[in-house]
């Protein structure tokens, strides 16, 4: 088992499933070009979210962490025209790249950025007396993830799910040392997942393009 044989295995089901897309292959490339990471969901990773929000219904999404807006074109091509993705990210650069990425592929009304720091906007969201989010995407820096989780379940409602990115890195999710402070984030967020009895949780561990990581899908089941 090695990181060759998943990117092959990820080569071949996404040749087949995920076929090239223009606006998402050049929204790949715009984000290259302005020099952001490459953190993005894999292409199959990106198809499993709008699968989600598919099987949800959703009409009302949130993405906590835009980047280049990969992730919010899969998720934004899932909703109904009238439907609504509200996506966050406090690097103004990044900001930039995704609001091109996103008119390009012809979502920019169906997506609202919020440029600012997630953890000063969620409550501004929360304020501002909208419909419950059907679907949340928690995928921004890892030390915030109890609080983001906190604030995703607050802003659900019974029915919603809540999807977490890179709970498990490498295997670091065992690590107990708290030595390193994304990984005792993602390893409080589980346990305060685990004793609340308004979500049913588990964890998909995942392999490909992106190593080994995985992602947590939590679906409200209480009042939120
Ligand atoms: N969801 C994207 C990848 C997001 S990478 C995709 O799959 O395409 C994480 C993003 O979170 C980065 O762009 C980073 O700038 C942003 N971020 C980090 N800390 C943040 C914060 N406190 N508030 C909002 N965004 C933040
Ligand atoms: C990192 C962040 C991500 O959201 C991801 O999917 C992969 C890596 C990072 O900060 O290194
Ligand atoms: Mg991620």
């Amino acid at each position: 088992m090695s990181q060759e044989l998943w990117s092959a295995v990820e080569r071949y089901i996404t040749d087949l499933l995920v076929p090239p897309d223009p606006a998402l292959d050049a929204a790949l490339e715009a984000s290259n070009a302005a020099g952001l990471p490459p953190i993005n969901v894999s292409p199959n990773q990106g198809k499993l979210l709008l699968l989600l929000a598919r099987l949800q219904g959703a009409r009302s999404i949130l993405e906590i962490g835009t980047l280049g807006g990969y992730s919010a074109i899969w998720l934004a091509r899932a909703l109904p025209a009238d439907g609504k993705l509200v996506t966050l990210e406090y690097d103004p650069t990044h900001a930039d790249v995704a609001r091109a990425n996103l008119k390009r592929a012809g979502l920019a009304d169906r997506v609202e950025l919020r440029v600012g720091k997630a953890l000063d906007e969620l409550p501004k969201i929360a304020g501002e007396k909208r419909p419950p989010f059907d679907l949340t995407f928690i995928d921004a820096d890892k030390p915030s993830n109890p609080e983001y989780f906190r604030w995703a379940l607050k802003l659900s409602s019974r029915g919603s799910l809540i999807v977490v990115d890179n709970v498990v890195r490498d295997g670091t999710i065992l690590w107990e040392d708290g030595s390193d402070p994304g990984v005792a984030a993602i390893r409080r967020m589980t346990q305060m997942i685990a004793a609340e009895p308004r979500v049913s949780a588990t964890v998909i561990q995942t392999v490909g393009s992106k190593g080994y990581d995985g992602m947590l899908i939590a679906l409200v089941v209480g009042d939120a």
